[in-house]
């Protein structure tokens, strides 16, 4: 079944698959009953009944978000109530094609005692809840809270269950909005889906490459542009680095949106084999727009980032880079490069940097210019010293 928004559906890898459970996870605020309340007034409309419980908000509250984002079908059902056995009986009734419970931290079971909320309360319900839609074949929705510092009641408990996890990644005061799917029994996985708050409900962003670059800065030292593959997509982010004096003991390594650990290891390999002088010097580093991103082509991207800011000088504007780095600085095949290169060219990039082992036939004009680097220092070369 599809959902009727595409970015929704290509996270999910293609639609709702029947009697499956869906976890949609993010912290408050973030955007989950307002997209979940978009689909639901959408597969209403393809003239299936649809039931969305909720124990967060009034009938009221929902029906002015309803307003607002223009649903009026008379096939969407809500269901305000908290009751396990009063969703299970309403399910059983009304026998809606979806379910949407928002949130499980609200839904409460009798047989135990515990508030609702609580990890035995959110378990219980679950199993019955996921039982109930493999019985009948109607596909669940599971909203579940994730607070920011990772208290969580939810959605850990939560993922072994369910069929498919996906995850509001970022931050509710960016007007960008990325789902993505981290576990998917019946498609693939790291698909994300970006959207944008809007003042009438989440809007789809079909180019998200130019919506993530669209406040790059130009000529900014510790600026660089990485085309990274997410699910079965490329997108092109950009990576800041600043790299300062310590005014502290211990300098600070402060990483959002890639892995601490990685940039650790980069510096150390700057320093050591590079001869760039990062040990006394606090680094941060940042991907632009809240995304996240963990594969390792972005390497090479942090890399030029913190030499750009180590030394201050800018990156031209029209360059991307991506590659994996090894321990002895040199730069490793990635996969997938054609895909990259023919996005960076889309976008108007004229240069890009890559692994000497990649072979380019993406692109056959002369727009972009590939150039080949078999480490650390032939990139430096290429992008300082020109
Ligand atoms: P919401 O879907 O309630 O988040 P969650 O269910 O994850 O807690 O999103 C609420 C936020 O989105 C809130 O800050 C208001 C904003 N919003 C808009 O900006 N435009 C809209 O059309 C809607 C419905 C919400
Ligand atoms: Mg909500």
């Amino acid at each position: 079944m599809k959902t009727g928004i595409p970015e929704l559906d290509r996270v999910l890898g293609g639609g709702i698959v029947p009697g499956s459970t869906i976890l949609l996870g993010g912290e408050p605020g973030i955007g989950k009953s307002t997209l979940l309340l978009q689909a639901m007034e959408k597969i209403a409309c393809s003239g299936v009944r649809v039931l969305y419980v909720s124990g967060e908000e009034s009938a009221k509250q929902i029906k002015l978000r309803g307003g607002r984002i223009g649903a009026a079908s008379p096939n969407l059902l809500v269901f305000v109530e908290i009751s396990l056995d009063a969703i299970m009986g309403t399910v059983t009734t009304h026998h809606p094609a979806v379910i949407v419970i928002d949130s499980i931290q609200t839904v409460y079971s009798s047989a135990l005692t515990s508030a609702p909320g609580s990890v035995g309360q959110v378990r219980e319900s679950s199993e019955k809840l996921i039982l109930l839609a493999k019985k009948t074949g109607i596909p669940l929705f599971i909203v579940g809270h994730v607070t920011k510092d990772g208290s969580i009641a939810g959605p850990k408990v939560l993922e072994h269950m369910v069929d498919t996890v996906l995850y509001f990644e970022g931050d509710s005061r960016h007007t960008f909005r990325i789902v993505r799917g981290v576990k998917n029994r019946f498609g693939p996985t790291n698909e994300i889906g970006v959207f944008e708050m809007r003042d009438r409900g989440l809007a789809e962003v079909s180019n998200p490459s130019e919506l993530f670059l669209s406040e790059r800065p130009t000529h900014a030292a510790g600026s660089v542009v990485v085309p990274s593959i997410e699910g079965t997509r490329t997108i092109l982010v950009e990576i800041q680095a600043l790299v300062s004096d310590s005014n502290y003991g211990i300098p600070q390594r402060t990483t959002i949106g890639v892995d601490h650990n990685r940039v650790a290891l980069l510096a150390a390999v700057l320093e050591k084999i590079c001869g760039v002088h990062l040990g006394s010097h606090d680094i941060f580093i940042n991907v632009a727009g809240g995304v996240k991103i963990t594969e390792p082509a972005v390497d090479l991207g942090i890399v030029a980032a913190l030499i750009s800011s180590f030394y201050d000088r800018p990156i031209d504007a029209g360059v991307v880079v991506c590659g994996e780095i090894g321990l002895t600085g040199e730069v490793r095949a990635i996969s997938y490069i054609d895909d990259r290169i023919r996005e960076a060219a889309r976008m108007g990039f004229t240069q890009a940097v890559v692994p000497r082992t990649a072979s380019v036939t993406a692109v056959s004009d002369a727009s972009l210019d590939v150039c080949h680097v078999r480490n650390v220092s032939e990139m430096m070369e290429i992008l300082f010293n020109g």
